[in-house]
C-alpha cells in the first residue's frame, strides 16, 4: 500500500548505518510502489558535501548493498532525485536553517528524524530540532541502540529526547522485531488455536535462544569493546524475543496493549546478581581460530595487541517468576566469530509421562518447535513418527519443516525496510517503549554489577566454535543440552 509522502531526515547520513541498511531499505520500498512523490530522503552530516556528491555516495551504497538483479538504472535514477544533502553540525547553528528552509517546503509531510549517530548527540540534535522550530504535529523522531550503556545513562538518554519528544513521536528502534520470523512468532502463537493451551510450564521444558554470529569486531573494536556482548546483545535483541516467547496474549496488536505484555515479562525476570550469576552466566573471549573458511584473528588480536576483558560471547540461564512460567529455564546464547550465523528460537516441550512401545521401537525424543530467524527463515515442528517399512514398530524423530524461501516466492524483506515505515505510518508495535528498555536495563545492570565485583572472567573459546566449554556446562548439568540445527 503506497504511503503518503514523507520527508526522512537521516542524521548521519553518509555513516555505516545509512549506506549498508537505510538506504537500500528505502530504495526497496520504493520498488514495491509505496514512496509516492514527492517524498525526499535528506542525508545529515557534518561532512560538507553537495547535492550531487551524496548521491554518488547514495549510489555507491546501492551498487554494493543490493543484490545485481534488484538494481536498475531507472528505479535508482528515480530514488536518487528523491535525495537531498545538508551538512548540520549538531553542535553549532551551522546547515540548520538551511535544514529548515528545506523542511518547510514540505510542512504538512510527515517528517521523520533518523538519529544514525551516537547517543552522545541524541541530546544536541533533539534540542537543536526543537529550537530552530523543526518538530510539526506530524513529527517522529528515531534512535538506535545503544540506549544507554547501564540503567541510568539509558534513562538520562530517554529524558533528554523526552524533553523535545512525546513518547508517541519517539521510535527507539530494535531491528529484530522487525524480522521476519519475529513477527511469524506473534502469528504462530496467536493465529493457531494448537500451540497456546500448550504455552506454559505444564507443558514446555524449557526454551533456548541462540543468536550467533560468524563474523567479528567488522571495524567496531571502538564502541564494541566498551559494551560487548550483554550490552550490544542480549539487553536488546534477545530480551525482546524473550518477551515475545513469554507474554500474554495481548488484548490486540495494538502498540500498547503489545508493549504492556512485554514489560511485565520483563519485570517477571529473575534478578541475576552476585549470589548466583557464576551459576547462571558464562562469559565467553574468542582465540584465533578459523570461521567463514578462513583463518582469523582473535579478539585481542583484532584489538591490535589490546588487552581486554570484555565478553564476545554470553549464555545466560534466564528464569520467569510468573505463573505461566514458573520453573522454565530460558537458555540464551549469543556470540561473536561462532560456528556459522545461525539465530533460533527452541521451544522444548516435555518428554511424554509414559511410553506405551518397548525398547525395540527406539528412544522416543520429546518435541520441540524451532523458529529460525537466520540465515534463512523456517518453522519446524519435531515429532515422533513410525519408521516406514514392514520392521515393526520403530519410532522415528522428524520434522514438519516450513522453510520460507520453499513455500513462498516473494523476497524476504530486510528488518529496516518495514520498521522505516512503521515510523511514517505512526505505528509503534514493534518499537520499545521508554519503560520496556529501562526495565531491560534493570535486568541486565545487576549481571554486570556482579560480573564486576565477584571478577568473573572471559572463558576463552575458539573463533569458528560454539563458545566455551562452559556454556554447553551450563545447559548439561540441568539434563538439557543446545539444540543441533540441522
Ligand atoms: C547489532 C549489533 O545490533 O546487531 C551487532 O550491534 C550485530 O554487533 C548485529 O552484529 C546483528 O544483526 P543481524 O541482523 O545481522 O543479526
Amino acid at each position: 500500500i503506497p504511503v503518503d509522502p514523507f520527508d526522512y531526515v537521516v542524521f548521519g547520513g553518509t555513516g555505516d548505518l545509512a549506506e549498508r541498511k537505510l538506504l537500500p531499505a528505502l530504495y526497496h520500498r520504493q520498488m514495491a510502489g509505496q514512496l509516492t512523490d514527492p517524498t525526499r530522503i535528506i542525508g545529515a552530516s557534518r561532512s560538507e558535501m553537495s547535492r550531487e556528491e551524496y548521491r554518488s555516495f547514495a549510489q555507491a551504497a546501492l551498487k554494493e548493498h543490493l543484490k545485481q538483479d534488484e538494481y536498475h538504472d531507472d528505479e535508482v535514477e528515480t530514488f536518487l532525485k528523491r535525495l537531498f544533502y545538508i551538512a548540520v553540525d549538531a553542535r553549532s547553528e551551522k546547515g540548520w536553517q538551511e535544514l529548515k528552509d528545506l523542511l518547510d517546503e514540505g510542512k504538512d509531510r510527515v517528517r521523520a528524524f533518523y538519529l544514525a549517530v551516537g547517543p552522545s548527540l541524541f541530546g544536541d540534535i533533539s534540542e537543536k530540532i526543537r529550537s530552530n522550530g523543526l518538530v510539526t504535529d506530524e513529527t517522529r523522531i528515531v534512535v538506535e541502540k545503544p540506549i544507554g550503556r547501564d540503567l541510568d545513562s539509558a534513562r538520562k538518554l530517554n529524558e533528554t529526547i523526552g524533553e523535545v519528544f512525546d513518547e508517541d513521536q519517539i521510535f527507539r528502534i530494535d531491528h529484530y522485531l522487525g524480522k521476519e520470523t519475529v513477527q511469524n512468532l506473534m502469528a504462530l502463537r496467536f493465529a493457531n488455536a494448537l500451540y497456546e493451551p500448550l504455552w506454559n510450564s505444564a507443558h514446555i521444558d524449557h526454551v533456548q535462544i541462540t543468536v550467533a554470529e560468524s563474523v567479528g569486531l567488522e571495524g567496531r573494536a571502538g564502541y564494541y569493546d566498551k559494551a560487548g556482548a550483554l550490552r550490544d546483545m542480549v539487553q536488546n535483541h534477545l530480551v525482546q524475543l524473550l518477551c515475545l516467547v513469554a507474554m500474554e496474549p495481548p488484548a490486540s496488536m495494538d502498540a500498547e496493549a503489545v508493549r504492556d505484555e512485554k514489560l511485565k515479562v520483563l519485570r517477571s525476570l529473575k534478578p541475576i546478581n552476585q549470589d548466583n550469576a557464576d551459576a547462571l552466566t558464562v562469559r565467553g573471549q574468542y582465540k584465533a581460530g578459523a570461521s567463514a573458511g578462513g583463518a582469523v584473528k582473535g579478539y585481542l588480536q583484532e584489538l591490535e595487541g589490546g588487552v581486554s576483558d570484555t565478553e564476545t560471547f554470553v549464555a545466560i540461564k534466564a528464569e520467569i517468576n510468573n505463573w505461566r512460567w514458573s520453573g522454565v529455564p530460558f537458555y540464551l546464547r549469543t556470540g561473536k566469530r561462532m560456528s556459522e550465523r545461525i539465530s533460533e528460537i527452541v521451544v522444548a516441550f516435555k518428554p511424554i509421562p509414559h511410553s506405551i512401545f518397548g525398547t525395540n521401537a527406539g528412544r522416543i525424543t520429546a518435541n520441540k518447535l524451532v523458529m529460525r530467524l537466520q540465515p534463512d527463515e523456517a518453522v519446524k515442528q519435531w515429532i515422533m513418527i513410525k519408521d516406514p517399512g514392514p520392521g515393526g514398530m520403530r519410532l522415528k524423530h522428524v520434522s514438519l519443516d516450513m522453510s520460507f524461501a520453499d513455500r513462498f516466492e516473494e523476497r524476504n524483506p530486510d528488518a529496516y525496510e518495514r520498521l522505516l515505515l512503521d515510523v511514517i505510518r505512526c505505528n509503534q508495535t514493534l518499537f520499545m517503549r521508554r519503560d520496556e528498555v529501562e526495565a531491560a536495563w534493570q535486568w541486565i545492570d545487576p549481571i554486570l554489577t556482579a560480573w564486576k565485583e565477584t571478577g568473573q572472567t572471559v572463558q576463552p573459546y575458539t573463533a569458528g566454535t560454539w563458545g566455551p566449554s562452559q556454556a554447553i556446562a551450563l545447559i548439561e548439568r540441568d539434563g538439557r543440552t543446545w539444540h543441533e540445527s540441522d
